[in-house]
């Protein structure tokens, strides 16, 4: 069996464009959505996302507000930009792009910014409404990647979910989307014991433990979906220099029914649903 391609770069380009003819309607009402990114430091991966999250905001027509700070700022001074920005009407998302240098207590920032600017669904206001299955911005990466599987219609309903990672960012959130949406879902993590036992009875199985390479063709079922979400540099071998997911691609096309890409796969999705949960912040705020 050779995996269909799940192409990210496709799908995103078609929300994007709703996303854009959204941010143009609201433009014209007079509210032109707008996101404010705040940078600390100068973790090169994290200068990227920014980058590509602030060109994301530019292309669909929404207006972008970015503030760098150094790693060694005083917290209390990142608080106070969160508080102005809270106040302001005008801005509509807040993102505080993780991870923050070790003065930053990471809850406590999360938790600053207003549950209804959150758009990354970070906040413990938002994690719960989610887990309770109510309406709240969800985590942008977990959202993209069941936009996919629905684009893709791959049955969710009854599915055998296997998750691999526990992060706040994606592992636990994923599972609560996919809980909500009737999967059975398991979630491993590097502390699990005889992982492929459970990676290798996933109909829907999800990598999200940031180890390149990490999943085989002899951990997937045949026929399973696999989705990648690991965006990882390689810095040995062959292939130094370039970015793999935590999906080992070439053995794994050959077992799976379907699989997403790195490049080009999850990746864009994220952006995506940042600019879908900004105009739908700004759109909650004209009602
Ligand atoms: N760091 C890695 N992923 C993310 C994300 O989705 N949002 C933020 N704010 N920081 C991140």
């Amino acid at each position: 069996m050779t995996a269909r391609i799940i192409d990210g770069n496709a799908l995103s380009a078609r929300v994007r464009g709703e996303i854009a003819d959204r941010a143009a309607t609201l433009s014209a009402q007079g509210v032109q959505p707008c996101l404010a990114v705040i940078l600390v430091g100068d973790n090169p991966a994290s200068a990227v996302y920014v980058r590509n999250k602030v060109s994301g905001c530019e292309k669909a027509g929404i207006r972008s507000l970015r503030y760098d700070f150094p790693a060694d700022v005083d917290a209390a001074e990142v608080m106070a930009k969160i508080s102005a920005l809270n106040a302001d009407p005008a801005v509509h998302g807040i993102l505080v792009q993780l991870p923050l240098p070790k003065q930053f207590n990471e809850a406590e920032v999360l938790e600053a910014i207003s549950v209804d600017k959150d758009v990354d669904g970070f906040h413990a206001e938002n994690v719960g409404r989610l887990s309770q299955g109510q309406e709240a911005f969800l985590p942008c990466t977990p959202h993209g990647v069941m936009k996919m599987l629905e684009a893709e219609n791959v049955p969710v309903q009854g599915a055998e979910a296997v998750i691999i990672g526990r992060s706040n960012i994606v592992g636990k959130p994923m599972a609560m989307l996919l809980t909500n949406a009737g999967a059975t879902v398991t979630v491993t993590h590097s502390k699990t014991r005889d992982l492929a036992f459970h990676s290798r009875r996933a109909d829907i199985l999800v990598a999200a433990i940031g180890k390149p390479r990490f999943v085989t063709g002899a951990m997937i079922k045949p026929g399973a979906v696999v989705i990648d979400v690991g965006i990882n540099r390689l810095t040995e071998g062959p292939d130094a220099g370039k970015l793999c997911g935590d999906v080992d691609f070439a053995s794994a096309k050959d077992v799976a029914s379907a699989i997403t890409p790195v490049p080009g796969g999850v990746g864009p999705m994220t952006i995506t649903m940042l600019l879908a949960n900004t105009v739908e912040s700004a759109e909650r705020a004209l009602r």
